[in-house]
């Protein structure tokens, strides 16, 4: 058993002083601290953990990850599960949920027993897995319908990426359509690729081979016209529809107009589209306009998209903070050197999104327990982990973090635990950190030192998400 003595716990929907007694890998109780229970607390077999001063936090649920994902034959992203389940537990992250990719040509039970495998025995906390859908046909669609079963309730579709993932029209509406009678949950890459594509073209046609040229052939209304067809289809098929990494204002007006409709869509966005900009980061020469290639790409400041973000994320038109965390070292980033369109896309992220979107919280962006529904409590019910990850609640897993709400630090690739040899967050200083991660009952670091291992962290089956269905 543990208690947790003398922290204020947030949850999503109410912040008090509780002591949070764990026993096993479950919270057994919220105790008043002036409760007569505790008078014997000295006779209970109870490890005590001070949290004075500090936040009892649930453990963040990061519902976008891609860990040692094979980008193209040159390039995979440089987080194992071991190094990128550990760098998401030092930020206060206790589940992600990764990717089993079924690539065209391949079948969607060897994509995923292969992910199971390379995950298997890896990870330092719980993690999942969504379907990614590359090959739409009669089998793929029943294997499909049967992941459901198998604990993998939700699949993302590509409006992106022609020469790969891209799914048509038709071949979306037939997804959503069995994502409709199964309850499972639509993931939309929303960029109309097809456009992007003719437009990558013309630009390096005329010379234009910069990483500039990433985000000025991937515009904001590409993404918003995306973002409108996606929700059209799924309105379609009667699907519930999940918008990731969503970076623009374009897109997000289209969220919020479906949602003012009472439809069932939502959307996340990412820290880079919160903090990072095409003028100041990707329009740099070299290297570091390379780093910070990921698609969608940052948008232009000018544009208003980070403010309308923010205020999205307030009036829950975007439901979800993830990362998206698809990193790679400088190596791999120079493979596009001489033309942006050679250089994988992608940044590192996972180690810091709750202290990112914490600065949200001092600055006035959102209310404390909004953050906490933001990185933890909405993520887990839209992917089927309610009740189970996202709160501090009797009967929830023990996914505990202690923040420390004053503690100051400088980001950057010296202190970090990413597997990158850079960071594209160097230098930027936040206050408010993880001191300790509890992760089903055990610590996975106890005042900021690693003491989780390998191989604790359990595949989570997911059931369908919550409202829906
Ligand atoms: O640049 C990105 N976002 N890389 C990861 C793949 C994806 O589309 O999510
Ligand atoms: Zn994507
Ligand atoms: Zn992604």
């Amino acid at each position: 058993m543990k208690l947790i003595r003398g922290g204020t716990v947030v949850n999503a929907n109410h912040t008090g002083r509780y002591e949070v007694l764990i026993v096993g890998e479950k919270i057994a109780a919220l105790i008043d601290p002036h409760s007569e229970m505790l008078d014997s607390v000295e006779s209970w077999d109870c490890e005590v953990i001070n949290a004075s001063g500090k936040y009892v936090i649930p453990g963040g649920v990061d519902s976008h990850v891609h860990l040692q994902l094979p980008m193209s034959d040159q390039a995979t992203s440089s987080d194992t599960f071991e190094s990128g389940t550990q760098a998401a537990a030092w930020g206060g992250t206790t589940t992600v949920i990764d990717f089993a990719g079924q690539i065209k040509g391949s079948a969607v039970p060897d994509a995923i027993e292969s992910r199971l495998a390379e995950a298997e025995g890896q990870c330092a906390i719980d993690y999942s897995l969504h379907l990614s859908v590359g090959d739409v046909h009669t089998q793929s669609l029943i294997d499909i319908r049967n992941t459901v079963d198998s604990g993998i309730t939700s699949f993302k579709l590509f409006m992106a990426y022609p020469d790969a993932w891209y799914s048509d029209d038709g071949q979306i509406l037939k997804v959503m359509q069995l994502a409709s009678e199964t309850g499972a949950m639509i993931m939309m890459h929303a960029e109309n690729g097809i456009a992007i594509d003719v437009l990558r073209e013309q630009a390096a046609a005329q010379g234009k081979l910069g990483s500039v040229w990433h985000g000025r052939t991937r515009p904001p209304e590409l993404e918003g016209e995306a973002t409108h067809r996606a929700i059209q289809l799924a309105v379609v098929a009667g699907a519930p529809l999940y918008i990731v990494h969503l970076s623009s204002l374009n897109a997000l007006k289209e969220v919020s107009r479906a949602r003012d409709e009472g439809r069932n869509v939502f959307a996340e966005t990412c820290p880079q589209y919160l903090y990072l900009t095409l003028e100041e980061h990707l329009d740099q020469p070299g290297i570091d306009g390379l780093r910070h290639i990921c698609s969608p790409p940052l948008r232009p400041s000018a544009e208003n998209h980070q403010d309308s973000l923010w205020m999205g994320l307030r009036t829950d038109d975007l439901s979800v903070v993830a990362t998206d965390h698809c990193p790679f070292c400088d190596a791999e980033k120079l493979l596009g050197v001489e033309d942006f369109r050679d250089t994988p896309n992608g940044l590192g992220v996972i180690e810091h999104r709750m202290d990112l979107l914490y600065q949200g919280v001092l600055t006035g962006e959102i209310t404390l327990q909004r953050w906490v529904e933001l990185c933890s409590t909405t993520p887990a019910r839209l992917f089927g982990l309610q009740g189970r990850k996202g709160i501090i609640a009797p009967g929830a897993d023990a996914d505990i973090v202690i923040f420390n709400p004053e503690t100051e630090h400088v980001l950057g690739a010296s202190t970090h635990h990413m597997s990158i040899d850079y960071s594209v967050w160097e230098s930027i200083k936040v206050q408010g950190q993880s001191e300790s991660v509890i992760s089903r009952g055990s610590f996975v670091i106890r005042d900021r030192n690693l003491v989780g291992k390998p191989g604790h962290g359990e595949f989570l089956k997911r059931s369908l998400p919550e409202p829906l269905r």
